[in-house]
């Protein structure tokens, strides 16, 4: 038996419902896990390990408020220099794994007035500005599940927490933006801007998942703030709410 075969054996046999992608800096999310076994990227048939300082490139699954979750610490994004077929390539994995729900988690540059670093939007759709002529496309919201929407705000206001649902753009990268792109995204009614999730959304959707997605805000988008933006900005702030979304996880778990 290979390694994937002798992981997707322990998955099947504490079936997760949903899975969690970690974005940059998120590495020890969730807190409360007790690890039953993992893989590495570079172990999956048609993954291959992520080169992006910050995401280990493993899969995890335990068991999170006594609930069977898979992990994906890290992703493949575009900007690395992978196809589109390989971007989407985990989203396959983890529904060829049986999980029905998908929670991706991003960095992501601030735009809107409310977002500072160390807060989280969760998305209510997104601008797809990866591929050519995307900024002509309509705004997506149709990959994002908004029960799901609704719940992860209900549970936040629970804890006396407020949750902006906001919209992301995800851009090619790999340099951050001038100020002259975001006022035009801002023009455009972006809340944050991202190098990921829209394709892995998407493609989540397609296959039939239920998708939730969440910023976390590493940094005011460029122009906003005095200075400029560089990816240890991005690492120093994207564990600040690592505990918050640990909690939204374990809130979300018994309610899927
Ligand atoms: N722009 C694009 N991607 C990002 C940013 C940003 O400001 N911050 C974290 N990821």
């Amino acid at each position: 038996m290979s390694a994937f075969q002798t992981f997707a054996a322990t998955v099947c046999a504490h079936p997760p419902r949903l899975a969690v992608v970690l974005g940059s800096g998120l590495g020890r999310v969730p807190h409360r896990f007790d690890e039953i076994a993992s893989i590495s990227f570079a172990d999956v048939p048609g993954l291959v390990a992520p080169s992006v300082h910050g995401h280990s490139g493993r899969i995890s699954l335990g068991l999170c408020a006594a609930h069977p979750l898979l992990v994906f610490r890290g992703r493949l994004h575009f900007y690395e220099g992978h196809t589109w077929e390989r971007v989407a390539s985990p989203i396959h994995v983890l529904a060829e794994l049986g999980v029905k729900v998908v929670l991706l988690t991003n960095a992501a540059g601030g735009i809107h007035d409310q977002l500072n670093p160390g807060d989280l939007m969760v998305l209510k759709g997104d601008l797809f500005l990866q591929k050519p002529n995307g900024w002509k496309q309509p705004l997506r919201t149709a990959c994002y599940s908004p029960q799901l929407v609704e719940q992860v705000q209900k549970n936040e206001r629970e804890r006396g927490r407020k949750l902006l649902a906001g919209v992301y753009a995800a851009v090619t990268g790999p340099c951050y933006e001038t100020p002259a792109e975001i006022r035009g995204l801002r023009a455009m009614g972006v809340d944050a801007v991202g190098m990921s999730t829209a394709f892995e959304a998407e493609t989540a959707a397609s296959l039939g998942l239920e998708v939730v997605a969440i910023s976390c805000i590493t940094n005011k988008a460029a122009g906003l703030t005095a200075g400029t933006l560089n990816h240890a900005e991005v690492l120093a702030n994207a564990h600040k709410p690592a505990e918050r979304i640990s909690e939204m996880i374990e809130a979300l778990l018994p309610d899927l």
